[in-house]
């Protein structure tokens, strides 16, 4: 390595690209705002019990990722690896009366000691909200639209939201038991975080990506099943608000997210267009205790990666101009099915940015829709028929192997993304 170069996992940023961040500021201030959020700009350096507090002594970031050290006066100071702890900081800081709301977003560097690798940076940049004084599910359920409606107008949609309960405190003692029970007789054959987590932090178990764990993994029992009336309620209630906004998701029971801070719902963007590191976004709601207050601030929020936003945004265009083929054809059989095709594939498109959709309108017979489903080269048919309608589901035809699942309406683009 030259000694001009920067150092690894960071880099220098130059005009053109520069108006690409820039752009993408732009737009999501524009949408944030929309949501009744105002920015606010944090410092980069926090004193480090402003995170090691709030993220966990025993989670990966805290221990293994942070740049900490000692200034010349002695205080122990802290590159941040995150926005949240700061920003959570910096309202407290600002006063907030019991029954005050406040909702804000950022943009800006953060700094994580990890293995440089495509997509994991030491220096990235995160596009973040946070909102405080509003603890119910509809916030929850409001803030994951509002990610998904900006990921969808800067061009980086069609990832996957997956989302799970984290519950509230007092459900983690009976979580923890259950899990400490079934993974003990299986620890030693699995990877040494996972050994390690066991006695430190034996949800974060499972998180671990290590295909060997991962098989023990899928027997651990269901983490909402062991958890009290009032979480269970409160999550059910986030996923019917995001279906009551049309907002596709799937539940994802093995979510935990790896900071402590997080209550209740906990969720994440995925995006095939990111490879290993797939994660676009990231959030939750949380309880944080700003160092020197007594009380919890609790909040949503959630970050998404700049570099790796731009990826997505990349490999979206690339996928869209790379062929003329079309993804997915609508199959509308009786009159009925036409409107409702022609709504799917609107809601489809903003979706799925990156897919060409076509529904056919020509009310021809079904044999003949599929024969020219077949002449434009699509991967995907949808068959939306009388009986579909009456069920709210959509018959999804794979064209490769003619394979082909019943899939409820508000499901589709989950299973075409
Ligand atoms: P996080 O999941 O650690 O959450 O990070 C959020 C996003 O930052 C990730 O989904 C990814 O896009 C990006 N990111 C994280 N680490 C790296 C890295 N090493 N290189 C490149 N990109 C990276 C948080 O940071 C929470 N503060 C989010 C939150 C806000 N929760 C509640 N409010």
């Amino acid at each position: 390595m030259s000694a001009t170069e920067p150092l690894p996992g960071t880099s220098d940023l130059w005009e053109p690209e520069v108006f690409d961040w820039i752009e993408l500021e732009n737009a999501a201030r524009e949408i944030f705002h929309r949501y009744g959020y105002i920015e606010v700009r944090t410092p980069i350096i926090e004193r480090t019990e402003v995170f090691t507090h709030n993220l966990g002594e025993t989670t990966d970031v805290v221990q293994k990722e942070m740049y900490a050290f000692e200034d010349r006066g002695g205080r122990h100071l802290t590159l941040r690896p995150e926005g949240t702890a700061g920003v959570i900081r910096a309202i407290a800081n600002r006063g907030l009366e019991q029954g005050d709301e406040c909702r804000a977003f950022y943009f800006g560097p953060m700094f994580r000691g990890e293995r440089p690798a495509a997509g994991r940076r030491r220096q990235f940049h995160q596009i973040g909200v946070e909102a405080v004084g509003n603890n119910s599910p509809w916030m929850d359920a409001e803030c994951i639209a509002m990610l998904m409606h900006f990921l969808e107008t800067v061009g980086a949609g069609g990832g996957r939201l997956l989302i799970n309960t984290r519950g509230l405190p007092e459900d983690r003692p009976s979580i923890n038991a259950a899990l400490t029970e079934y993974f003990t007789p299986h620890i030693s054959c699995m990877c040494e975080d996972c050994q390690r987590r066991l006695s430190t932090n034996v949800s974060r178990i499972l998180d671990c990506k290590n295909p060997a764990c991962q098989e023990i993994i899928n027997g651990a029992p269901d983490i909402a099943s062991l958890m009290g009336e009032e979480s269970r309620k409160y999550f059910d209630n986030v996923c019917a608000s995001l279906t009551n906004l049309g907002v596709a998701f799937e539940v994802t029971p093995r979510l935990v997210r790896g900071l402590d801070y997080y209550v209740h719902t906990v969720f994440e963007v995925t995006h095939a267009g990111l490879g290993g590191n797939d994660a676009l976004a990231g959030g939750g709601r949380y309880q944080i205790t700003p160092p020197g207050m007594k009380g919890v601030v609790e909040g949503i929020g959630y970050a998404c990666g700049i570099e790796r936003l731009l990826m997505v945004r990349a490999s979206n265009v690339v996928k869209a101009a790379g062929s003329t083929d079309i993804d997915v054809a609508i199959v509308c059989l009786g009159d009925a099915a036409v409107p409702e095709g022609l709504k799917l594939a609107q809601s489809l498109r903003h979706q799925l940015p990156g897919l060409r959709i076509k529904a056919d309108f020509s009310a021809r017979s079904m044999k003949a829709q599929m024969r020219t489903a077949n002449k434009v080269g699509a991967k995907k048919v949808l068959i939306l028929g009388e009986n579909e309608l009456a069920q709210g589901v959509v018959v999804c035809k794979n064209m490769a192997d003619s394979s082909q699942v019943t899939v409820p309406l508000t499901e589709v683009a989950t299973a075409l993304a």
